[in-house]
């Protein structure tokens, strides 16, 4: 498996792939790789003639210079997994001034109004710097089909707007969420939780399921409150915030409306760990 830390060195062995005209699969990540990850890079590797992957934690995309501090790295551990599904696998690891050059900030972003809603107005900047470090990766690996998670739906919609912003020629992949046994959705987050927290956990994806089956008897109003009725049982939890919106805009309305697919979105807290799910409901 070929380990690049240079533009340079990953341009000219992507050079005779672009010669021949072959499909770049990219699956862009911050590292501390899990099945969930894998589950992007293995239908990569189905749908290109060749995939990179990209490991690199991105600074301008975290708010909060705790996190990005406790971010986990485990690069060696995440080339080993990379290498049991396929030595063919080319991955990208620049550190942030190869990837940046002098400037290691974010552009400024409209994405039709997305980047405003849920995590948007709680993690200012954020969407800012994941199209500015996702913006500068496409034109360095020039994909043809990159592979995001539905885990990040709102990240997946706004790199649909991004490629459009930037009139990038490649076709963004999304890709349904992989979750562990007792239903919490995978996350480079989780490896921070206790056995109890972890355990805890679940009642994230059971809330959603819940949510899910009452969608249809029961109005916005009387869903929200039984979310945070769940969420007051037990300190343990904090909710950051619950909404079920339409999944295009992203935006919530104030009764169903017919013909649109609403989705639910969570954010909460578990032992100053941030955790975020979602769930299709029509
Ligand atoms: P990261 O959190 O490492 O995630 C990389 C990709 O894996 C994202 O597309 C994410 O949605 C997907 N993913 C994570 N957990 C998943 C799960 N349980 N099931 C399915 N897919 C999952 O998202 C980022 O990195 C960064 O913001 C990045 C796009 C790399 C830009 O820095």
């Amino acid at each position: 498996m070929k380990i690049h830390n240079s533009k340079s060195s990953l341009e000219s062995t992507l050079l005779p792939f672009k010669k021949k005209k072959n499909s770049i699969g990219f699956v862009p990540t911050m590292g501390a790789l899990h099945k969930g990850h894998l589950s992007l890079v293995k239908k990569a590797l189905k749908e290109n003639d060749c995939v990179v992957v990209s490991v690199f934690i991105n600074p301008t995309q975290f708010d909060n210079p705790a996190d990005l501090e406790k971010y986990p790295r485990t690069l060696e551990n995440d080339l080993i997994l990379l290498n049991s599904i396929s030595e063919k696998i080319i991955v990208f690891s620049p550190v942030a001034s190869e990837l940046y050059s002098q400037n290691i900030s974010s552009k400024r972003y409209a994405f039709s109004g997305i980047e405003q809603e849920m995590e948007g107005k709680y993690r200012a900047g954020h969407f800012d710097g994941v199209g500015t470090v996702l913006n500068l990766l496409f034109k360095v690996v020039t994909p043809s089909k990159a592979y995001f998670g539905e885990k990040d739906f709102q990240q997946l919609q706004i790199v649909k707007e991004l490629v459009k912003i930037e009139r990038l020629p490649v076709n963004i992949i999304g890709c349904p969420i992989v979750r562990e046994k007792n239903g919490l959705a995978m996350s480079s987050r989780n490896k921070r939780l206790s056995k109890e927290e972890f355990e805890k956990a679940a009642l994230i994806y059971s809330v959603l399921k819940k949510v899910k089956e009452k969608f249809h008897n029961l109005s916005f109003e009387n869903l929200n409150q039984l979310v945070e009725d769940e969420f007051k049982k037990s300190d343990f939890y904090t909710l950051e915030y619950f909404e079920i919106a339409n999944s295009s805009t992203l935006k919530t309305d104030v009764v169903k409306l017919k013909n649109i697919k609403y989705r639910a979105f969570i954010a909460c807290f578990i032992g100053g760990v941030r955790l975020i799910d979602n769930m299709a409901l029509n």
